[in-house]
């Protein structure tokens, strides 16, 4: 079995990850199993998993709506009534089955029911397989801001299907895709080229590269005091321009990877500015994002509010935002502060 050792848990690869969990389940005698989906996760994807599930024990179904705009507290409330409703207690095992939305909300709900109640995490989307369900950040939106309340809580596992992929429209497969291009930047600029180069991409292994970057990653820093800031490249920006769209009821959202690939392109131009960035690098950037991502047409009018988000970010200390910049391909600097004007110049570039 493909397996990569996590601080405390195993990420398993492929199908054989399914006898692991019935391992899981047998030693420690779970009293009941509740497994939460979303409407397209119960249509697609429980299908697809429940045969694996070897257990003897009581499965109980969780069903929350899709999308981040349902990421709050009161659909927490809602499952921690449900498993309360459904005879949960400190034995019980949640297992999340979805996206980011689910393995965030799920590792938040099941950390916090009782003290703390064990989690798998079986991400199904792109998004998810390659970021959210690994490196032990669980939480929920507070209105649009994204991630505000929530805790570091490790999974007892994490598996890595592939096969799950099929149920995911091409979107979402391309929002994932900006966090895989977010590794190559920051740590391994291969994965960027192979990206870029579009030849024999092999999904598993791109999958695989970045969980193995940002297991690395988190085992040094697992709280992110210092290097796990790097896994924020593109999202200081990005993170505001995703919130700004999700609160305008006159535009459509854009997916979270469609942001961070818009705040990627202006972090890589602030770069440029602020640190020496090579400029035909910055056009790299552009040009692929461009090529990936519809051009979204961010507008003058819109720039304060898109500012004023960005004072939420959970990086900013004293009210100075902190960005991650970048000297090179996989060289980054820190905390970086940008002057508004210069956030707001790279925007038009992105325009441009
Ligand atoms: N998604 C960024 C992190 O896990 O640190």
């Amino acid at each position: 079995m493909k397996t990569i050792q996590a601080v405390s848990y195993p990420v398993h690869f492929q199908k054989e990850s399914y006898t692991a969990l019935s391992n899981l389940i047998d030693k420690n005698n779970y009293s009941t199993i509740f497994i939460l989906v979303d409407e397209n996760t119960l249509a697609q994807c429980y299908p697809k998993f429940i045969p694996n599930l070897k257990t003897d024990k009581t499965i109980e179904l969780i069903e929350i709506e899709s999308g981040e705009i349902n990421k709050n507290l009161e659909t927490c409330i809602g499952v921690w009534n449900a498993i309360t409703a459904l005879g949960g207690d400190r034995k019980s095992l949640l297992i999340t089955l979805g996206g980011g939305v689910i393995t965030d909300l799920g590792g938040f709900v099941a950390s916090c029911f009782k003290r703390g109640i064990d989690f798998v995490n079986i991400p199904t989307t792109l998004l998810s397989m390659v970021d959210a369900s690994v490196g032990g950040k669980t939480g929920v939106d507070l209105g649009v801001l994204k991630n505000q309340i929530g805790l570091f809580a490790n999974p007892e596992m994490v598996i890595v299907d592939v096969d799950y992929l099929t149920t995911v429209a091409p979107r979402e497969i391309k929002s994932g895709t900006a966090e895989i291009i977010k590794y190559g930047l920051t740590y391994d600029i291969h994965l960027f080229n192979e990206i870029k180069d579009n030849k024999n991409l092999e999904i598993s292994d791109l999958i695989f590269r970045s969980v193995e970057i940002k297991n690395e990653v988190v085992l040094q820093d697992p709280k992110e005091k210092n290097l796990r800031k790097i896994l924020n490249f593109g999202h200081t920006l990005g993170h505001a321009i995703e919130s700004f769209y999700l609160e305008s009821e006159d535009k459509e959202n854009l997916t979270h990877g469609e942001a961070i690939a818009i705040g990627m392109v202006c972090e890589c131009y602030m770069s440029s500015k602020l640190l020496g960035f090579p400029t035909e690098k910055v056009g790299e950037v552009k040009n692929l994002v461009l090529s990936i991502y519809n051009k979204t047409n961010l507008l003058q009018e819109d720039f304060s509010l898109i500012l004023d988000l960005l004072k939420h970010d959970k990086k900013n200390v004293n009210g100075q935002v902190n960005f991650v910049l970048l000297n090179d391909y996989e060289d980054f600097k820190l905390d970086c502060k940008v002057p508004l004007e210069l956030v707001t110049e790279s925007m038009e570039f992105y325009n441009e």
